[in-house]
């Protein structure tokens, strides 16, 4: 028994910021964030936009895409670092708006991995005969985590959902799943905030309790990123006696177009078949997989069949990959 991607679906918020508009309010430029990161704009939730709305638009569209109903929904895994609530989950949110009572819901915060943890974890239950229709979704609203005043970091983020529905298949499917974690790169990309700590400093915007940002040490954190999820590649294939010219798309974490183009070389794959998505939403986190994954899909590069590996490095750090049978 497999698991397999029988939908895709994806959101994106309608406020652009462009390059253009950062330019306007901090010290940098179109063509520094373009040749630096590969980003041109991206997308800002509305005032009363919530990351459940974001993700119920993707998981809809993924339903839709699959056939399925809401109803038919019998487990819900969302990974996200942004919920709304604390508790309860965002899987649980989620699971109250499309009216699936009953199914397990539950959220990770993996960071940018979350959807690809999401994903393994969903495969199991699917492969176990656990769940015969498992929404896997990533979604992210990085914008109110995102300071504004700093350029290092305010550049690369964007929100955004993707949604994928996992059904039972006796075709492959999910090949594999790779999962790792190094606690001991956390310094290197963080955000404070967590209620355990108690009140963290930073502004509190309409008498919210104060949250720190998102922090970043780039240029550490693109080495480390390069370095493993090249390691993550070559496990990936070891593990399904493979090598490299299998594969038909690399659908990898959006969070740098230079990372991108290492793991692509890294592969010896032509930037051809990989899905770049990036310049028009920027790092969205988790969301940044399956909304490569359903841009891909739905603009017709991707195709049944088609051999695609996906992998992801974020906060943490955390990473992982798939290998999976369109
Ligand atoms: O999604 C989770 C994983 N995240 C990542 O994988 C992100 C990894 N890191 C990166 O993508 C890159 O490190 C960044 C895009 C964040 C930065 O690019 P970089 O090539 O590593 O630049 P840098 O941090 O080494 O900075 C180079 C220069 C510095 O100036 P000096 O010290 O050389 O004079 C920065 O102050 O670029 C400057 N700089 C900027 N200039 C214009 C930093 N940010 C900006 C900016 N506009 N927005």
């Amino acid at each position: 028994m497999y698991s397999r991607i029988v939908g895709t679906g994806s959101y994106l918020p309608e406020r652009v910021l462009t390059n253009f508009d950062l330019e306007k309010c901090m010290d940098t430029s179109d063509a520094w964030i373009r040749e630096r990161t590969g980003i041109e704009r991206r997308h800002i939730a509305a005032p009363g936009e919530s990351n459940t709305d974001m993700a119920e638009r993707a998981s809809r569209a993924a339903l839709a895409a699959a056939g399925m109903q809401p109803a038919d929904v019998d487990l819900i895994a969302v990974g996200t670092t942004t919920p709304d609530l604390v508790f309860p989950n965002a899987g649980t949110l989620l699971q109250e708006r499309l009216g699936c009572r009953g199914a397990p819901a539950f959220s990770l915060e993996a960071a940018c991995s979350g959807f690809i943890y999401a994903l393994a974890i969903a495969d199991k239950f699917v492969r176990a005969g656990d769940s015969r229709c498992a929404l896997v979704v990533g979604s992210e609203i990085l914008s109110r985590i995102t300071d504004y005043s700093d350029r290092s970091t305010a550049i690369l983020f964007g929100d955004g959902a993707g949604a994928v529905v996992l059904a039972p298949s006796s075709e492959p499917g999910i090949l594999s799943t790779h999962l790792h974690a190094d606690g001991s790169y956390q310094h290197l990309l963080y955000c404070t905030g967590g209620p355990a700590r108690g009140a963290a400093p930073g502004p509190a915007p309409n008498g919210l309790p104060p949250m720190d940002y998102v922090r970043m040490h780039g240029s550490e954190v693109f080495r480390v990123a390069v370095t493993l999820l090249g390691r993550i590649v070559d496990e990936t294939l070891a593990a399904n006696h493979m090598d490299c010219s299998a594969i038909d798309w690399l659908v990898p974490h959006q969070a740098n177009y230079r990372i991108i183009q290492a793991s692509a070389k890294k592969l010896g794959l032509p930037l051809e078949r990989v899905i770049v998505t990036i310049q028009e939403h920027g790092n969205t986190s988790t969301a940044s997989v399956p909304l490569a994954l359903d841009i891909g899909t739905r603009d017709g590069r991707i195709k049944r069949g088609d051999l695609l590996l996906l992998e992801a490095l974020g906060g943490g750090v955390t990473w992982g990959s798939a290998l999976l049978r369109y």
